[in-house]
């Protein structure tokens, strides 16, 4: 793993982008891209600047289920806000939250994630070290699934929903296994409540206890981290 100390998530948005405007130049045409607070620094560099995206596709990781993409709090909605209805792609993949077959849906996901290998996946970490829906206890191997969400992250997205009841209780996640077949990882984390997630991921054990520290067994992983997040490495 290489691991970059930025000042702070502005500096890290620059790093991320610079990694894959290098990877462009290289070849690179499907970028893998998550949502969350982490990389909303990369897509606004992203949209500012006067790079192409035209030719690229792209994957995102994850969505819920039973939220369509006009719902504000639907993953769609968050890629479109942040980045697709400002710069252009060829094409964008996120899985259809509404398909009304969920396993006909996550198969039809991995079959696009099998079309389009992604060059350069972005991930952020949750503090429990998870990566897209990949909760602790998730197969390091596995492909693109529905997931149940816990009772934690059910009470943690119902201050954004009217009625408790309203709260998804499922998403589709790429899987571990469908992450490790990109060919370049970059995961950014900000902040002192990442810094024992990002500890575990770089310095503990390989374990689904830990699903980020599967990363220590990819070739090519960037960790673009700042110093609060970085403070627990030794
Ligand atoms: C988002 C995703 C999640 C987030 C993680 C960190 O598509 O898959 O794994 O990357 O929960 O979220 P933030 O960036 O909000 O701290």
């Amino acid at each position: 793993m290489q691991i970059k100390i930025v000042k702070d998530k502005l500096a890290g948005g620059e790093a991320a982008f610079e990694m894959i405007k290098a990877g462009m130049a290289n070849n690179a045409k499907v970028l893998g891209l998550a949502t969350g607070s982490t990389p909303i620094t990369l897509y606004d560099k992203m949209t500012a600047s006067d790079l192409d995206f035209s030719n690229m596709v792209s994957v995102n990781l994850d969505e819920y289920v039973g939220l369509p993409a006009s719902n504000d709090q639907s993953y769609h909605y968050f890629m479109n806000e942040h980045l697709f209805s400002k710069k252009p792609f060829k094409a964008t993949y996120v899985p259809n939250g509404e398909a009304e077959n969920v396993e006909a849906e996550v198969e039809r996901y991995e079959k696009v994630i099998a079309d389009n290998p992604i060059d350069i996946q972005i991930l952020g970490i949750g503090r429990n070290g998870h990566i897209g829906f990949n909760e602790p206890g998730s197969p390091l191997d596995g492909p693109t699934h529905k997931v149940a969400l816990t009772q934690s992250t059910i009470d943690a997205n119902a201050r954004f929903f009217e009625n408790e009841s309203d709260v998804p209780r499922y998403a589709i996640s790429m899987g571990i296994g469908s992450i490790m077949k990109s060919k370049e990882i970059i995961l950014m984390a900000y902040g002192e409540d990442k810094a024992d997630a990002i500890q575990a991921t770089v310095e503990g054990p390989v374990t689904n206890h830990v699903p980020a520290s599967v990363l220590q067994n990819h070739a090519n992983v960037t960790l673009i981290l700042d110093e609060a997040a970085a403070s627990k490495l030794s």
